[in-house]
């Protein structure tokens, strides 16, 4: 083999990789070329650096100078290879994962729940004022729900609340009132609470009624506890919540629980009082029952009615949500429909 022989032969290997590497499409391909030409048995290169030895000293040199030469520009060829492929690889991966002309999504932040928002609203008034926030149980039994209401078993006043009962007896309260009784027997007066919570009826459900929705008990027991404490802080909570210019007004009810009872109105917003299509025609929205809390109940909670006296309220939240925000369908609060509670908020 003359020395020409040997230079042609590295220069063909090294034509002929650089051509190949310059067109493979896979790893896989690069790697049975490096095998090829490096390889440590029968690899191209290989083959022709280990006849080195056997050479003359001149040819040895030229030939020598000419692999090393062809070992770096092949070492070359395949890098250059290499980093194409693996930058086509990361261009389809994130091409199936990231469609960048995509329109965006943005995430949805939703806004307070209009019912809680307006629930920190009645206890950010009450917090100013001495009242302590306590929660009861959605699962109550027929005698706090009932009987320490001052409701007994059979009388039509049951009737009024359709109950959904459970198969071991108990029931969903169907108002938050039997807190008056449970936090009467937890906690020595002078008792001031207000007992917020969902309530439960086997109501069918339309625009105004649904067979859950939310009231905030009131409560507050003490020495000489009298109706004006309940008229005022009646009037003062609506004008904290609806504006200074709304009026309360008490109609006269009765509820097993308090003697004397009282509905608290509050003026309609629209027409101030002059009657519209809001309120009925009547000028005044009703907001909920209210009373002074009867001796019998004050007496099943252990306080003496004849020191301690009491009034006491059952407010729908959703109510007061619907009028302050002009809201005249009940099922929305419950719905959670995005769109709808945007509209709100
Ligand atoms: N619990 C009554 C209801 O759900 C509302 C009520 C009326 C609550 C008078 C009271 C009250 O605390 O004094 O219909």
């Amino acid at each position: 083999m003359n020395n020409g022989g040997m230079e042609n032969e590295i220069s063909d290997l090294e034509d002929d990789v650089a051509r190949r590497a310059a067109v493979s499409r896979t790893p896989a391909e690069l790697e049975a070329i490096r095998t090829e030409v490096f390889g440590r048995r029968g690899g191209r290169l290989s083959r022709i650096m280990a006849t080195l030895p056997t050479m003359p000293p001149a040819q040895r040199a030229q030939v020598g100078l000419q692999a090393n030469q062809a070992k770096k520009r092949i070492e070359e060829a395949l890098a250059a290879a290499q980093e194409r492929l693996t930058d086509a690889e990361m261009a389809v991966s994130l091409g199936h994962k990231y469609d960048v002309s995509f329109p965006g999504t943005a995430p949805r932040i939703q806004p307070i729940h209009v019912l809680r928002r307006t629930l920190n609203d009645v206890a950010e008034f009450f917090r100013h004022r001495g009242f302590a926030i306590v929660m009861g149980p959605e699962i109550e039994n027929e005698y706090y729900n009932f009987e320490a209401m001052n409701i007994p078993p059979d009388h039509p006043a049951r009737d009024s609340m359709d109950t959904f009962y459970l198969p071991d007896g108990n029931l969903l309260r169907t108002h938050t009132s039997p807190m008056q009784v449970r936090a009467m027997l937890r906690y020595p007066s002078p008792l001031a609470i207000l007992v917020p919570g969902r309530v439960y009826r086997r109501d069918a459900l339309d625009a105004s009624h649904s067979f859950t929705f939310h009231q905030i008990e009131g409560l507050q027991v003490d020495r000489g506890v009298t109706f004006g404490h309940l008229k005022a802080f009646a009037r003062d909570l609506c004008r904290h919540l609806f504006g200074p210019g709304r009026r309360t007004r008490f109609r006269p009810s009765y509820f097993q629980f308090t003697e004397p009872s009282a509905e608290v109105d509050v003026s309609c917003g629209l027409c101030d009082g002059a009657g519209c299509r809001t309120c009925g025609g009547s000028g005044w929205l009703e907001m909920g029952g209210s009373g002074m809390v009867h001796p019998k109940v004050l007496r099943e909670a252990g306080y003496d009615p004849e020191n301690l006296s009491g009034w006491a309220w059952g407010l729908g939240i959703e109510r007061m949500a619907m009028l302050r925000h002009g809201i005249d369908d009940i099922r929305v609060f419950s719905e959670n429909e995005p769109a709808a509670l945007d509209q709100i908020a």
